[in-house]
């Protein structure tokens, strides 16, 4: 039986699997790695008219690439599927079983709680190896010392060093997969070795962003240490894969090192972060239509994410960036979900985030349209803190009261009024994208005529 192959629409990215060096002219040679784009389905299905990433054409095997795919496993995705959490030693026991030897699972300790334990199937038996937690090291035998669980297995991965066998094959918990493998099959790892990392441009809590340069691009490069933040950045990196839009700030690739670092490399945006932009620039530099370049900019980008039913939560002008030729994209999707769960509010932007988000956890997009008020707010202030002299306490109990920011300086009526509309207490009364999109349109139609 033969497998017919529905052919890849044009437009769809492909990652190389292989080299491919051409025969003749028209084939367009590639490397291991390279990201391809399709413009033209040939009659022949097995091969392709693509383009390379500096806008070279030519033909192209079919299998020689593999289509790439948003990764959707959300947070079943995980960077330690053999970590089964607390479970006991009996029910370990029993996972293990049948017995192969070289199947192994970690467990919290129960018996020694913030330790571990690493269980391994050894000739028929189970063995259960104690790891101590100490000095913020974790070690087996007092000899080696490891950062986190990560780097532990790894080490017994490539050698039994005292234990009964080396680890050979992880017992995955249910319902989780491993992030790699999940991040390649999707086309989506890259080599660490082809990342050059230059320089630090940005300290977050979880690591540094530095910029860098995989193989000859300009990239930015998320670089997570440890294995528990890790986890949580995953989740981010898989929502990156599922989106892809001219103002959201691309995801290029992820890098899952063995040892628990994890890389998320993105496109390079020139001009940092928007409010740092806004403020360095200032109304000297920044006129009308520059200002509202940026708000159609986030718009578009928003109203995509809300045609796919994604709520962003962290919508502020801090987390849109500015590239070289000075269009806006929005980043950070730390927070992103699908719409309709909920998280914890502790941490929340208080003068971003809209009265019944910080209230009841209701996220949606029209908790993002509130945001977007702000940071329209933002921009026509130059970036300015919102809600400056009202002490932070008292922000959420005057808002809920009906209290709204004033006009900025110099702001158009016309786009007040839109902010205005953003801040509806009722977020059913509150526009959507679409419509913000259309009206933004409207005046920038409008401020074109003037000149
Ligand atoms: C922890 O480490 C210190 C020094 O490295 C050692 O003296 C101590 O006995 C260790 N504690 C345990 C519980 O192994
Ligand atoms: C605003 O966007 C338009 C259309 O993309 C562009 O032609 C114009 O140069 C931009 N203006 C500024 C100041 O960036």
């Amino acid at each position: 039986m033969t497998e017919v192959q529905t052919p890849w629409p044009q437009g769809t990215e492909c990652v190389a699997r292989y080299n491919f060096k051409g025969t003749s002219e028209q084939d367009l040679p590639f490397n291991k790695g390279d990201v391809l784009t399709i413009i033209i389905v040939t009659k022949d299905p097995n091969w392709y008219k693509a383009k390379n990433a500096a806008g070279r054409e030519g033909t192209i095997p079919a299998n020689y690439v593999q289509k790439r795919e948003g990764v959707r496993s959300g947070g079943k995705l995980s960077l330690m599927p053999w970590f089964h959490g607390k479970i006991t030693r009996e029910q370990a026991e029993q996972l293990l079983n049948p017995p192969e030897t070289g199947l192994f699972l970690v467990r919290e300790s129960t018996n020694f709680p913030g330790d571990y334990t690493l269980c391994v199937s050894c000739d028929g038996k189970v063995e259960h190896y104690r790891i101590i937690y100490n000095n913020s090291k974790l070690t087996i035998d007092d000899e080696a010392f490891f950062e986190n669980l990560m780097q532990l297995v790894e080490h017994y991965t490539k050698d039994a060093d005292g234990l009964c066998t080396k680890l050979i094959k992880p017992k995955v918990e249910e319902g989780t997969v491993a992030a790699q493998d999940e991040f390649s099959r999707g086309g989506w790892s890259m080599n660490r070795k082809e990342l050059k990392l230059q320089q630090v441009i940005g300290k977050g809590e979880f690591g540094d962003v530095m910029v860098g340069d995989y193989r000859g691009t300009k990239v930015a490069v998320k670089c997570i240490k440890h294995d528990a933040t890790a986890q949580a950045f995953i989740a981010e990196a898989s929502v990156m894969t599922q989106l892809r839009h001219n103002n959201l700030v691309q995801l290029l690739g992820v890098i899952v090192e063995e040892k628990g670092s994890l890389f998320i490399v993105t496109e390079y945006m020139a001009k940092g972060c928007l409010v740092d932009y806004l403020r360095s620039r200032g109304r000297t530099v920044l006129g009308g239509d520059a200002l509202l370049n940026f708000t159609l900019d986030v718009c578009e980008a928003m109203e995509y994410l809300e045609a796919n039913n994604f709520v962003h939560r962290d919508l502020a002008a801090r987390n849109v960036l500015v590239s070289d030729d000075n269009i806006a994209k929005v980043s950070d999707f730390g927070l992103t979900k699908e719409a309709s769960s909920t998280q914890d509010t502790a941490k929340l932007p208080v003068k971003w985030t809209s009265p019944e988000a910080l209230r009841e956890k209701k996220f949606s997009t029209k908790s993002d349209v509130w945001s977007y008020g702000i940071l329209l707010w933002e921009i026509y202030s130059f970036g300015r803190v919102p809600y400056p002299r009202i002490p932070l306490k008292d922000v959420v109990p005057r808002v809920e009261k009906g209290y709204k920011m004033d006009c900025p300086d110099g702001c158009p009526e016309v786009v007040y009024n839109i902010m205005k509309q953003c801040w509806n207490l009722d977020p059913a009364g509150r526009p959507s994208f679409q419509m913000l999109k259309e009206w933004l349109q409207h005046i920038n139609q409008g401020m074109g005529k003037k000149h």
